[in-house]
């Protein structure tokens, strides 16, 4: 017995000691990150150090396998986890669990004003990606919207540095509480799909500092792991090695941690890749696996990187400040092992996808208050349009996504009314039968044998005969729509839709325009029409959403995160230039677009409050299905220093008969500078939902954030002496109280 005892205890001692033999720093989650950094650096050789910044196959890196430091797996998109594709091609793999929620694009989400829809947002992408095993996310895409022809306007936040900021950094702590990195694209100023490899933005610093970088900075601010470079130029150097942008502003000036990764393909060369603070590479033109030996080392960051170092061209210190990055970003996620599990396709992320899209459809017209539908007046209803039908989770480029599902807007419709009201459809045209994208199938044949006069008349045939159009109008994610790597050739509808929805409103004045787009268009029929809805791309939900709107189950509640211009020339970056650009050839760089940001500071509403312009709606307009009474703004101080926090409050009224929610602006004016200042700039906001004869103080606080200027002379934001003017408004152009207050 004793033996067997002395044995047990033997093995325990040799278990228990093996059990906590010592764990390597790197490995050990008690010790802090910066130790486990440095351990796990002092173990890499070069050849470790080359290899874990850079791709292994179309979205992951290696690691360091014999140390045990896994793999990073990166994935699209901002809207929704892409499905997954082959090793090194952008073909599907063709896995059946690679299903996914399509959330409503980020214009959407900008749209509804609200950051803790953000905050759901990211959160709920986040459980999709982590349950997918993805440790970054390739989004937010937060560009600036400059022009309304730009492809992935529907992928970005709108025109606005201060709302695109808010919602970005929601966003991200969302997508983080997960354990899995953002990396927020396209760093920065990449505005156009318009030769996009090749377009050199000429940015001064002031539009640098208040309209483009903004919202990269609220992400970084917020935390976030990993920053995309764009394909672009900025001021003569590409935007994802910038020296100015990258090592200057973003790792020096605001202290990123975090990895700078290159857009797919986006690194053209060693050296200033190397020196231009690029820390992975990714995406880079490789032939597949058909070359000789493994194509990824041949890129930039690889071999030739490699040798450098061993030549004495690049220092190790330097190299190692990248590989400090990369393991940073590994132990937040790959290594972290207190992150949750997540989910994927479950209720809670349906539910999240129709509250967001509910949340952000604006209302922009409803002439006799004809919505929400009547039950007593509306028996029948013409639903019209390819948009009405089509499927918008599929397409438009890198963010395109199997979605478990996709609710079309007549399936929404069919939904909620049942037989209750006799719905009938007509596709009125035909325009884009997209059957997949990287051989993603819409699993649609829109292909239809009727002639274009055919499909006109039957549409105004079942026109004529309903109580209520509901024309589904816009655009959709082929070439030239809203898709990536294409910009749109006109501010006009596609396919004829204007004529045809002036046919249909001669025919039948009940009629109800729902525009899905993720972009302004021209409505050169709004006269014509008695309600426009501003629809977005909802995802999953998107027929459920518009139908609970249309039905008034849901009060709308959206605004504008841009202007939507009547003409281009309303645009300052068309009036003002420069949109295309100018072609050059360029020493170092070749080929190149020159794109003079002319219009500087003075974007989307900033352009418009300047030149005294009326476009068709304002930026952060949007209607109810009740109304609001604002009563007088107050301030807290009349008088007092740039330091000082000066508090306004206005109480805002549900005048209606229906419970709502009102987006409440604060604008900034600051009304005698030494630089040029637009007249106001959008520095709060409070969605706030009330009662009908509901009355709640809306109260803003004023810090010197909300004051300053860049001064790029001085390089610095600085806020001069003087009078100001505290704003508040329903939208940019619907000013309800002003109230001035001096700095001393
Ligand atoms: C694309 C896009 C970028 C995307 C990446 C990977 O070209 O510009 O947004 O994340 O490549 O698909």
């Amino acid at each position: 017995m004793k033996v067997n005892r002395l044995i047990l205890s033997f093995a325990v001692a040799i278990c228990g000691s093996t059990a906590f033999a010592d764990v390597p720093v790197y490995l050990d989650d008690s010790k802090p990150l910066e130790e486990r950094v440095e351990d796990a650096l002092s173990r890499m050789t070069l050849k470790q150090k080359i290899a874990i910044r850079h791709a292994q196959s179309k979205f992951s890196s290696p690691g360091v396998p014999a140390l045990g430091i896994p793999e990073l797996w990166t994935d699209d998109g901002p809207m929704g986890v892409r499905p997954e594709v082959k090793w090194d091609e952008w073909d599907q793999a063709g896995w059946s669990n690679d299903s996914c929620t399509a959330f409503p694009s980020l214009t959407c989400l900008a749209a509804s004003w609200d950051p803790e829809l953000a905050v759901l947002y990211g959160t709920s992408l986040g459980e999709e990606a982590r349950f997918r095993e993805k440790d970054v996310m390739l989004g937010p895409g937060v560009n600036i919207y400059r022009t309304p022809l730009c492809g992935r306007n529907f992928e970005y936040f709108g025109e606005d540095p201060y709302l695109a900021g808010v919602m970005t950094g929601q966003y991200v702590k969302g997508v983080q509480s997960n354990g899995v990195a953002v990396c927020v694209k396209h760093y920065a100023a990449n505005n156009n799909e318009w030769n996009r490899y090749t377009t050199n933005s000429i940015v001064s610093d002031r539009a640098l500092y208040e309209i483009y970088l903004p919202a990269f900075k609220a992400a970084v601010d917020a935390g976030a792991w990993s920053l995309m470079g764009g394909y672009n130029l900025v001021n003569g150097q590409h935007a994802t090695y910038n020296q100015r942008l990258v090592n200057e502003i973003l790792k020096g000036e605001w202290g990123f941690d975090g990895v700078v990764i290159s857009d797919w393909g986006a690194v053209h060369d060693t050296k200033q890749a190397v020196e231009g603070g690029l820390d992975m590479e990714f995406g880079t033109g490789t032939d597949g696996l058909t070359s000789k030996g493994n194509p990824y080392d041949n890129y930039w960051l690889a071999n030739p990187y490699y040798n450098g170092v061993l030549e004495g061209k690049f220092s190790e210190e330097q190299l190692n400040d990248k590989v400090r990055r990369v393991l940073r970003l590994t132990m937040r996620t790959a290594m972290n092992r207190n992150k949750p599990y997540g989910s994927l396709n479950s209720e809670a992320h349906h539910q999240a996808c129709r509250r967001i899209g509910q949340e952000g459809i604006v209302l922009l017209k409803n002439d006799d208050n004809i919505l929400p539908i009547s039950k007593d007046k509306v028996r029948s209803i013409a639903v019209i349009g390819e948009n009405g039908i089509k499927r918008m989770t599929v397409g438009g480029g890198s963010s395109s996504l199997k979605a478990l599902y996709e609710i079309f807007p007549l399936e929404g419709l069919q939904a909620r009314y049942g037989d209750t009201i006799n719905i009938v459809y007509e596709r009125g045209y035909v325009g884009d039968t997209l059957t997949y994208y990287n051989h993603v199938w819409t699993k649609q044949h829109l292909d239809d044998p009727r002639s274009p006069e055919q499909l006109k008349a039957d549409a105004l045939k079942a026109a004529r005969n309903a109580d209520l159009v509901l024309f589904f109008s816009g655009l959709n994610k082929a070439d030239h729509n809203d898709a990536e790597g294409t910009d749109r050739q006109t501010l006009d509808l596609p396919y004829g839709q204007n004529e045809l929805i002036e046919a249909v409103a001669a025919v039948n004045p009940n009629t109800v325009v729902v525009n899905i787009s993720g972009t302004g268009v021209a409505m050169p029929w709004l006269g014509k029409v008695k309600a426009v809805l501003q629809a977005w791309y909802l995802g999953n939900e998107t027929g459920n959403a518009i139908a609970s709107v249309l039905a008034g189950d849901v009060n709308p509640s959206g605004k504008l995160p841009y202007t939507y211009y009547a003409s281009l020339d309303q645009c300052a970056a068309h009036k003002l230039g420069e949109y295309p650009g100018t072609p050059r050839h360029d020493p170092v760089e070749g080929d190149i677009i020159d794109m003079k940001y002319n219009d500087d500071i003075f974007v989307g509403y900033r352009y418009i409050d300047k030149e005294k312009i009326k476009p068709t709606f304002p930026f952060g307009y949007g209607l109810s299905y009740t109304t609001f009474g604002y009563g007088k703004a107050t301030i807290d101080r009349k008088k007092g220093t740039a330091d000082d926090i000066f508090t306004v409050t206005v109480p805002v009224t549900n005048t209606g008969d229906c419970a709502g929610s009102e987006v409440v602006q604060l604008y900034i004016s600051d009304l005698k500078s030494s630089l040029p200042r637009p007249v106001k700039e959008l520095k709060g906001f409070a969605k706030v939902r009330l009662e009908p004869g509901q009355t709640e103080n809306v109260t803003f606080e004023i810090g010197r954030d909300a004051l300053s200027f860049f001064d790029d002379k001085a390089h610095a934001w600085v806020v001069e002496p003087g009078r100001f003017e505290a704003i508040i408004g329903a939208s940019s152009a619907d000013i309800r109280s002003t109230v001035s207050f001096e700095i001393e």
